[in-house]
């Protein structure tokens, strides 16, 4: 299958009677947005964390475009990293760096020829609107303009596969919109597959080609988000209703 394939992974941490991912399955094809929505402590970082093999689940399999992702080593790992552009909650850009070198590090590790990099750590930051900030250090951006060289960075990878672990989530209210634009323009064009936590649910409404509600670490419930949130299965699902209701009418006035 062309895309993401997730399989049976389940993980236990040392020391927690509770798994953190039971059994979970999941699929995502290229040019898919699935947003995961759960409650804190559902899994929903830890299941991004096995996808990238910045942890090893207990048992279970991942694979990407019919390769055995779980099975990879030095720098065939290496490599499928490369492809992956992994959005952190807390953004970490290298203070030390300007906006655009901060964006022309992955390619150069990567080995891309210089001229090359340039160019696309240059038409990435010009993707999230940033290219005017290409000389900037870090200490010199607002927080939503720091969440966006974040996403210039993954971008500057040509990444297949984009995680995203709550984008929005460290950032003042009123720099919220910015990001979610980005994230809505890039999931509008559709080109590669894309994995988002998120517990806005006014955006996975509008961004999602599909919602996985995520409990506990099991899969509750997924399903197409229009369909989804107005006639949920679960308890979660109801309780996603609910928010809804009370908060997509605010969202939509607000848009
Ligand atoms: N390295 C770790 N060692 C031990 N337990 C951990 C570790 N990382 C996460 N956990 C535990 O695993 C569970 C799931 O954590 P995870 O970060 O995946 O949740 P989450 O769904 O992303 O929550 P949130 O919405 O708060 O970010 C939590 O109970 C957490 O305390
Ligand atoms: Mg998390």
């Amino acid at each position: 299958m062309a895309g993401l394939m997730v399989r049976g992974l389940t993980k236990h941490f040392p020391g927690s009677s509770k798994p953190v991912l039971v059994d979970f399955n999941l699929a995502v094809a290229p040019g898919e947005t699935v947003v995961i929505m759960g409650p804190s402590g559902a899994g929903k970082s830890t299941l991004l964390r096995v996808i990238d093999r910045l942890l090893e689940p207990d048992e279970g399999e991942v694979f990407w475009n019919g390769i055995p992702v779980h099975q990879l080593q030095g720098e065939q790992l290496r490599r499928w990293r490369r492809q992956v552009g992994f959005v952190f909650q807390q953004h970490s850009l290298f203070e030390r760096m300007t906006v655009l070198e901060n964006c022309l590090l992955g390619p150069r590790l990567a080995g891309i020829p210089e001229a090359q990099a340039r160019e696309r750590a240059l038409a990435a930051l010009a993707r999230v609107g940033l290219a005017h900030l290409a000389d900037r250090w870090p200490a010199q951006l607002s927080g939503g303009e720091r969440q966006r060289v974040a996403i210039a960075r993954a971008l500057s990878m040509e990444p297949e596969l984009m995680l995203w672990d709550e984008p929005t989530a460290s950032l003042d209210p009123l720099l919220v919109g910015e990001v979610k634009q980005c994230l809505a323009a890039l999931a509008a064009e559709r080109s590669c597959a894309m994995l988002v936590v998120t517990h806005e649910v006014g955006f996975a409404w509008e961004i999602a080609s599909r919602v996985v509600l995520m409990e506990a670490g099991r899969k509750v419930e997924e399903g197409e988000p229009g369909e989804l949130f107005s006639h949920p299965r679960t308890e979660l699902g109801r309780k996603y209703r609910q928010l809804i209701s009370e908060g997509l009418a605010l969202y939509l006035t607000n848009k």
